[in-house]
């Protein structure tokens, strides 16, 4: 029978686990017979050490094994879901869920709240009236197999991988979240345990993301992609730039109101990109054939998807959505191209202005956030707007202008646009 504090020595010294310390020790720690000291030193363990293609597949079923599994077998459409490691103003789900189902897949879309800078999709669509993120597994398995609905986006029960739940609170307090083996069994542990058949994964890289550089990016998706394949899961990843944020706001309200924008066929062309994008993969991965997604938008159909989509989780598609009681404008200083705005600082800003929270079970503001008025590659004039803050409490505005501070440039000559879609892994 393996213990704690030789668990922690095997890693602490440079050696592989074996698969009975690996279960074992998550096990053990899922019951509390673990603390949380201990867990934590191996959580540091392994952030310094790392772990190999092995042990991850052993820790990610480790973590399934600590709850139980979705079934969507009584469905009749193909699964297909999508995961983004998360950025500043991804909504993407929001018009992609509707988009995809309208297509003819059945997308079960598990999603977190917010915490910290990067804002959470259940935060964005609770700015709803009326609308609820909590769904019995009956429920989902109702609004999945209804052919006028066939997208659901809502929370993880709390049997949906507990070990990851405890020990994610564990690594957000001990400096260990940015460990590619663990996020990588984090992700991919809540994926497989909910049963999609497929699965699309757009890992962010960039300053607003948990992978800064390139190289970062493919390591996570590759494991990400290889752990999905073992399990059976169709899985392929996407690798999209993260500098500046996508589309033009950050927060709650303003972002299910941009995803409208995209679903009645407008809205910003680095959504429109990107959405259709991981829809292709989507559809491709659910063995849909030959479908073109945006088709679904110039058709109605996704925006129909949406309301009923909406409408199956208590929400009214048609209320007005919340907007902030002050704005505040922060205006160009000269004249010239805008060649940077950082993520980073737009989340920043945006989370301090109430859009997300700092403690778990904290309340967000639905109005709260940033929305640009120019973007990278704009030319732009002395004195006009370049960002307006929003905020149902003005004494955030200070903090927020100054995680703004220092988040754009403006230059003499544009610079050559980035691609927003980096690399594609998985076969
Ligand atoms: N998202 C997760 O679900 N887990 C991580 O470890 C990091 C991001």
């Amino acid at each position: 029978m393996p213990d704690a504090v030789s668990v922690i020595a095997t890693k602490r010294d440079g050696h592989t686990l074996s698969s009975d310390q690996i279960s074992w020790m998550v096990d053990a720690y899922t019951r509390g017979e673990v603390a949380d000291e201990q867990m934590s030193a191996l959580t540091m363990a392994i952030l310094l050490r790392g772990m190999d293609r092995g042990e991850i597949r052993q820790w990610t079923e480790a973590m399934i094994a600590s709850g139980s599994r979705m079934d969507f077998s009584s469905i009749s459409r193909p699964t297909v879901d999508k995961h983004s490691t998360g950025g500043i103003g991804d909504k993407i789900t929001l018009p992609l869920a509707p988009i995809v189902a309208a297509c003819g897949a059945a997308v079960p879309q598990l999603s977190g709240r917010g915490l910290g800078y990067t804002g959470g999709t259940l935060d964005k669509l609770e700015s709803i009236p009326d609308w609820r993120a909590d769904l019995t597994a009956e429920e989902m398995t109702r609004i999945l197999d209804d052919p006028a609905v066939g997208a659901v986006i809502c929370a993880a029960g709390a049997d949906l991988a507990p070990a990851d739940k405890k020990l994610y609170a564990l690594r957000d307090v001990t400096g260990t979240v940015e460990s590619i083996p663990m996020i990588a069994a984090s992700i991919m542990s809540k994926k497989i345990a909910e049963g999609t058949g497929a699965l699309v994964l757009d890992v962010k890289c960039g300053s607003g993301a948990f992978m800064k550089s390139l190289d970062q990016a493919r390591e996570l998706a590759s494991t990400m992609v290889e752990l999905g394949t073992d399990a059976g899961v169709r899985t392929i990843a996407l690798v999209t730039d993260m500098n500046t944020p996508l589309g033009w706001t950050a927060g709650n309200a303003l972002e299910v109101q941009e995803s409208l924008d995209v679903l009645a066929g407008g809205g910003p062309s680095d959504i429109v990109e990107l959405t259709l994008a991981l829809a292709r993969e989507m559809v491709a991965a659910a063995g849909l054939g030959d479908i073109d997604p945006a088709a679904t938008l110039r058709d109605g159909t996704a925006m129909d998807r949406w309301r009923a989509m909406i409408a199956a989780q208590g929400g009214d598609p048609a209320a007005a959505l919340p907007t902030a009681r002050e704005t505040h404008d922060v205006t160009a200083e000269r004249d010239g191209v805008l060649t940077r705005v950082d993520a980073m600082a737009v989340g920043i800003a945006a989370w301090r202005l109430g859009a997300g929270r700092a403690r778990q079970g904290q309340a967000v503001q639905a109005g709260a956030g940033v929305r640009l008025h120019a973007k990278e590659g704009d030319r732009v004039t002395k004195g006009q707007p370049l960002f307006t803050l929003h905020t149902d409490t003005p004494e955030k505005f200070d903090g927020a202008l100054e995680a703004l501070g220092g988040g754009w440039d403006i230059g003499d000559v544009a610079e050559t646009a980035r691609p927003l879609i980096l690399d594609r892994i998985g076969s």
